[in-house]
Order: structure tokens, then C-alpha cells, then sequence
């Protein structure tokens, strides 16, 4: 089988390498440090299987232009990919599925007043979301009441986050941990991944600093158990795809299920129409049987293999450029990879790098390498990670110590069930 992958990052690296173990993979565009990357566009890729990585092909209607050619695609259309490019409408559909959700209301941009008075009506924290798409940065949740009403003005004048916040959604905010799960749907049927993953959005160790797309990962979380990943599924995944069908929306792609455990139960938070970057990284890796022919079965609508995971342990740690996520620098010579690659148990992605007239791998992006270890336990996937990210270097680079050294969810398991 011919797979094309589309996508540029770590998580469309993580998928070339699974793929690989039992198909020929394309990757576009891919990068220096991604093999098989070619320039052509996927429509120009003759392939047997499309997996498409990131949500902004899938927003722009990637999916349905390779379907309206007779392509297999794993990934759904702009129809199912509203998902995650409107909140409100997200939170519509869920609601109509009668999935637990935070409370909340929709404000256009004639709405600044309806918007800030909803927002005196609530309890801190206040949460203010970008309807549109905004690249992980749209959601302020903050306790102080002037700031959550001048961002609402902000994102509503265009001003912050230009139309992508011209439309935004003021939510009830919850707390408690936060869990994750993955699912894969075939147009008629969700079924889990049966294992969980747990990223470190914050820069900096302790959950300081600003937040990132990602600073690192592991899988599974400790202490949580398939069951309760079905309870959840059947909580939301499952009422979620009944409501897709009365829709008339043939989802085919994964579901990325976002949750909050809170004291009264867990909420869903959101859904990404595509794998997580980083969870990925931890999560395909361990994937048992046949990844192409399974996502083969999900793009022709006809899931009938029971995807199944290694019980291992993976941890992956990103590195990020000097001044991510503010303003990353690029160019940056790496040193130490295949000294990294060299150790038992390490797997590096590359996510965003580049190579330099003279042929070394150089930084391109804010997240450039993803250094995973895996091991029947967390604790020594962890120690074969840093290990590896010792060998490692460029100037300014930063990450993370303390990636899945702190594990949340198991203070609060009842509020699972
Ligand atoms: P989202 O993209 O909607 O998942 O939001 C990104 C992050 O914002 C989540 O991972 C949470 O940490 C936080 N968040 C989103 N919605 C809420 C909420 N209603 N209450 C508290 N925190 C939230
Ligand atoms: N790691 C979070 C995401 O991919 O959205």
C-alpha cells in the first residue's frame, strides 16, 4: 500500500515512521528531516491512502477534494471539521447530543455589550475562546472579570485574533485535571484507542511560563483504566457521532476528545478533528497490527479491526528554539542527533527543522525536535528520554525537566465515573 501523508511537523513524522513498517509512505510537504518528503501537493500524489496531520487542511477542505477524486482519506471533510473550526457551533452540536459541557453563549461582533454582561453574570475563572480557529492561542481563561471583558472586545473587534475572533464563545469555567483520549471513526462508529496521554502545554517546569502548542508528552497516564476511557466514550464520543449521522456528516478521521474532571463529573472541552502534536509522538509508536490497513478501513468507512496498543510506556520531551513561543529563531545548527538516535529506546521526530546550504539540520520553528523514550515503565521512559536530550544541543534551545514527573489524574479518579 502507498500511504501520503500530509503535514510537516512531528506528529506527520511520528505517522510516516509507523506507517512505514508495513507500507510505502509519502510525506508532503515534510521537511529535511522527514523521509520521503516530496514538493508536490498530495492532490498531485497518485497514493492508496491519504492521512491528512494538521486541522488547517482539513478546515480548508483538503478531505473533500481528494474524496471528490475517488481518494481514500483518513480525515474528515469541512462539514465534520467544523468541530474544532467553530466552538460555537462545537458546542451546539454537543449540546444537542446532550454531552455535559461547560454553560455558555455565542457573541458576534455587533455583541460587545450582550458579551461582557453574560461575562458579569458568571464565576470566575472566566473563559473567553475564539470561535474560529487560532492555533492553540484563542482561549483566555482568567478570575479577573476586566480582563476576560476586554479581551472579549479585543477578539470581537478583530484586533487579537483578526476573524477568527470576530465571533467568539463566553463559558462557564471549570476546574480540575485534565484528560485526553482518542478515537477512531469510521462515518458510523467511534471506537478508543485503548490508552490515554497527558501533554504539558506550559513552557517552562511546574506548569510555568506561557502557554505552547505542546512542551511534551507521555502515555499511558498511570492509574486510568480502559473503563474509564469507555465511560467517557460513551459520555461523549459515542452521543457525538449519533448527532454527526442525524446531520447528515460522514465523519471519517479520529476524534480528539478533551475533558475536565471536575466535582461534578467530567465535561467535555473540546474536540480537535485530528491526532494531538505531541500525543501522537507517544501514542502511534505503540500501535499494534496493521496502521495503514486500519486507517484504510476508517477512510472507507468500514472499521472492522480492533485497534490495539503495546502496553509500554513513551515519553517524548520537546525541544523548542531560543525565544519560543514568542518569536522562535531559526537557522540554529543541531548538534548530538545521531548520538541521541544512537541510544536503546530513543526515537527522535522532527518537527520543525530545516537543512542549511551545507547539509545540516537546522532549527525552522518554534517545536523543532521531539526526543522519546519508551520502556515497559513511565520512570525509565522518562530516564531514556533525557538521557537523549542530554546528547542534544543548539544555542538557546530550550525544554522542559519535568515531563510526565507529575501525574495529575489519579486524585480525582471518581470524578471519572
Ligand atoms: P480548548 O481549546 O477549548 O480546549 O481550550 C484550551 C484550554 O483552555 C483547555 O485545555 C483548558 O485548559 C482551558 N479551558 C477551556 N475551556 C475551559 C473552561 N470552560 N474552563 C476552564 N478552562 C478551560
Ligand atoms: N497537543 C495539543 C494539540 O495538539 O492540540
Amino acid at each position: 500500500m502507498k500511504v501520503c501523508v500530509v503535514g510537516s511537523g512531528g506528529r506527520e513524522h511520528a505517522f510516516a515512521t509507523t506507517l512505514a513498517t508495513d507500507a510505502e509512505v509519502v510525506v508532503t510537504p515534510g521537511s529535511a528531516g522527514i523521509p520521503g518528503s516530496t514538493e508536490k501537493a498530495a492532490t498531485a500524489v497518485d497514493a492508496d491512502l491519504y492521512v491528512i496531520g494538521p486541522e488547517v487542511p482539513l478546515v480548508n477542505g483538503l478531505a473533500d477534494e481528494l474524496r471528490a477524486s475517488g481518494r481514500h482519506v483518513f480525515g474528515p471533510g469541512t462539514d465534520g471539521a467544523l468541530l474544532e473550526a467553530s466552538k460555537a457551533w462545537m458546542k451546539d452540536l454537543v449540546h444537542a447530543a446532550g454531552v455535559p459541557t461547560a454553560s455558555y453563549a455565542a457573541f458576534d461582533q455587533t455583541q460587545v455589550e450582550e458579551a461582557t454582561e453574560f461575562l458579569s453574570t458568571l464565576h470566575p475563572p472566566y473563559v473567553v475562546k475564539t470561535d474560529g480557529l487560532a492555533a492553540g492561542k484563542g482561549v483566555l481563561v482568567t478570575d479577573n472579570l476586566e480582563e476576560a471583558g476586554n479581551d472579549a472586545r479585543n477578539k470581537l473587534s478583530g484586533v487579537s485574533f483578526g476573524n477568527a475572533g470576530r465571533r467568539i464563545v463566553v463559558e462557564e469555567g471549570l476546574t480540575g485535571p485534565e484528560l485526553s483520549l482518542f478515537a477512531l471513526c469510521d462515518g458510523q462508529q467511534a471506537v478508543l484507542i485503548p490508552t490515554s496521554a497527558q501533554d504539558h502545554k506550559r513552557l517552562h517546569d511546574d506548569d510555568h511560563g506561557p502557554n505552547t502548542g505542546g512542551m511534551g508528552c507521555y502515555s499511558p497516564m498511570p492509574d486510568l483504566g480502559l473503563d474509564d476511557l469507555e465511560a467517557l466514550m460513551d459520555l461523549a464520543v459515542h452521543p457525538t457521532v449519533v448527532e454527526l449521522k442525524k446531520r447528515g456528516i460522514d465523519y471519517r478521521g479520529v476524534l480528539f476528545a478533551g475533558f475536565m474532571m471536575t466535582k461534578d463529573g467530567p465535561k467535555l472541552l473540546e474536540y480537535n478533528v485530528r491526532f494531538g502534536d505531541p500525543e501522537a509522538q507517544v501514542i502511534l509508536p505503540r500501535f499494534e497490527g496493521n496502521l495503514s490497513e486500519t486507517l484504510l478501513e476508517v477512510a472507507k468507512g468500514d472499521l472492522t479491526s480492533q485497534p490495539t496498543v503495546s502496553a509500554d510506556a513513551m515519553v517524548t520531551v520537546v525541544l523548542a528554539s531560543e525565544g519560543y513561543p514568542a518569536s522562535p529563531r531559526i537557522g540554529d545548527v543541531i548538534h548530538g542527533l545521531d548520538e541521541a538516535r544512537a541510544i536503546e529506546g530513543v526515537t527522535v521526530f522532527c518537527a520543525g527543522v530545516d537543512s542549511n546550504i551545507q547539509g545540516d539540520l537546522v532549527t525552522n520553528g518554534g517545536r523543532v525536535l521531539n526526543v522519546c523514550g519508551r520502556a515497559p515503565t513511565l520512570g525509565t521512559a522518562r530516564e531514556i528520554a533525557y538521557k537523549a536530550v542530554d546528547a542534544i544541543s543548539w544555542p538557546g534551545m530550550q525544554h522542559r525537566t519535568d515531563i510526565g514527573a507529575s501525574i495529575e489524574i489519579d486524585t480525582n479518579r471518581e470524578g471519572i465515573k
